[in-house]
Parts: C-alpha cells; structure tokens; sequence
C-alpha cells in the first residue's frame, strides 16, 4: 500500500533535538514517503547530527525566520534539492524568560515583540518566502498551544499563540483562492526543549494525562506527528484555516 506522503516534498522546520515536534514529524513523514527537507536554526552541527537519526538522509539549510536575507533566499536554497513544495511545517516558537512565568505584568515590550514576531509573523514571513515553491493542493500547517483561553506560566508565549490562530486565519483567506491549504494543529503538551524552558509547565503535563478523556503520554510526539502528517496529505482537502485539536480531548473539558 502507498504510504500516505508517497510523492510529497516537504520542508520541515523547528529541529533541534530527537524530542523537537518536528523531528517527529520528519520521521513519520519520511516512513510514509515524503521527500523532506529540513530547516535549523543557529546550532547547524546539531541539526546535522539530530537529521542522521532520520529513516533517510535529509537535506538541511539554515534558516533564522528574524533573518531577513536568509528569507529572501530560502526558496532558491530549497529549490538546490527539490524542484517544488507540497507541504511546509511551521514549528518554531521562542519567548524570552520575562514572558514566560514571570510575572505577566512586568515583560518589557521588546521581549513581548520578538515573541510575537518569532512565534506569530514569522508563519506569515515563512509562507511567502516559500509562495514560488507552493502550488494548488500544497498544506501549510503550524504548531499551536490553546490560546483561546490562558494557562498557568504561558503567559507572553499564550498572547503569541493567539496572534498565530489569528495570522493562520488570514493567511488560510489570502491563499485559499490559489488552492494552498493553511491548519494549526494543536497540541497537548509534549516534553521539548521548548516546552522545557516554560517554568511550571511540568504541573500541565502531569494534569494532562489524567484529564485527557483519551489519555496523553507527554513523551511520545507521535500521535501529534502523526496528525500534522494528516494535514500535509491530501486527506483534508477542504480544510483551511482550523485548529486541529491533538490533545487527548481536554479542550472539550469545563
Ligand atoms: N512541546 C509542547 O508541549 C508544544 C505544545 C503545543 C505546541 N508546541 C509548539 O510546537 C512548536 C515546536 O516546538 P517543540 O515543542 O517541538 O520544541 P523545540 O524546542 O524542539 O522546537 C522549537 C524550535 O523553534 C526553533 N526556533 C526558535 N527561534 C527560531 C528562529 N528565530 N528561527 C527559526 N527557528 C527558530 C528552534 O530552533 C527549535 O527547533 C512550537 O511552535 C511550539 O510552541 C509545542
């Protein structure tokens, strides 16, 4: 039977270690016959190194989405390895510590920036880089945390999430009529380095799977890989714009 990416050219972002979403998401992605490519950012060794754990090589080029030259060139940098995209994952989120845990009233305004352009624009500045590349049929999909609603310590992190599902909206309205697909899968909480950083996070995680109608393991990303695998295929043709919910069900709670 084909695998469900067989034929598809995707480009994964947001590796950093064997735990990163993304890596997941390359992994289940490859098995089911999608040509990746990944992007890193900064420590471009360590992502060389996390990629050999990979099925399959991947090709890897740097990308800072604050990095306005390393924008303007990522499509012809892409195109070096694949003639096309079917499918971008967007997983990248970074906030400085005051805007996670800190007290929410005492971020400098600077700091809340650079969480919301990191974490919100930069889905917007990632999908027009790679436009030339996208054609009708193509999935973007990016990563989200709830933000309908606030949690414990998210704080900063949770106003730039909603900034995303508002951006993820807007975009899925602009490129809809060119037949690009644009989801935020949401995800329970999974033990990343990202999600590491988030002081107090570990109460979450341990609530979560005891909640979850369906139950959730904060240490194996598959099922969200899985779902974000789902997104890139044909299999949603006529979803864009959503927030598919990977949480074991606890969005549904009161
Ligand atoms: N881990 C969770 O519990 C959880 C839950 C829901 C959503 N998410 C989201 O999933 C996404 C991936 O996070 P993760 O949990 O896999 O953690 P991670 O730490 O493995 O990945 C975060 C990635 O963001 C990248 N990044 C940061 N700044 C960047 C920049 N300027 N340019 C390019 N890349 C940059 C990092 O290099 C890293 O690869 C994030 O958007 C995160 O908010 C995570």
């Amino acid at each position: 039977m084909p695998g469900l990416l067989e034929g598809k050219r995707l480009l994964i972002t947001g590796v950093i270690t064997d735990a990163s979403i993304a890596f997941h998401t390359a992994k289940v992605a490859q098995e089911q016959g999608a040509t990746v490519v990944l992007t890193g950012f900064g420590r471009m060794s360590l992502v060389e190194r996390i990629a050999k754990r990979l099925p399959e090589p991947a090709p890897l080029v740097e990308l800072d989405v604050q990095n306005n030259e390393h924008l303007d060139s990522l499509a012809d940098r892409v195109r070096e390895h694949v003639d096309g995209l079917d499918g971008v994952l967007h997983s990248i989120g970074f906030a400085p510590p005051s805007c996670l845990g800190a007290p929410f009233m005492d971020a400098p305004r600077e700091d809340v920036s650079n969480a919301v352009e990191v974490s919100a624009y930069s889905f917007k500045s990632l999908t027009g880089a790679l436009l030339p590349l996208l054609g009708n049929g193509s999935s973007v999909v990016g990563m989200d945390f709830d933000a309908r609603v606030t949690w414990p310590a998210y704080n900063w992190m949770g106003v730039a999430k909603a900034a995303l599902e508002s951006v993820n909206r807007y975009l899925a309205r602009e490129l809809g009529p060119r037949g690009i697909r644009v989801n935020l899968v949401s995800a329970g909480p999974v033990r990343t380095m990202a999600a590491k950083s988030i002081p107090g996070f570990s109460d979450l995680e341990d609530s979560w799977g005891e909640r979850a109608p369906l139950g959730w393991n904060t240490e194996d990303p598959t099922a969200v890989a899985k779902s974000v695998c789902v997104a890139l295929s044909d299999w949603l043709p006529a979803t864009t714009g959503s927030m598919i919910m990977v949480d074991g069900g606890v969005h549904i709670l009161g």
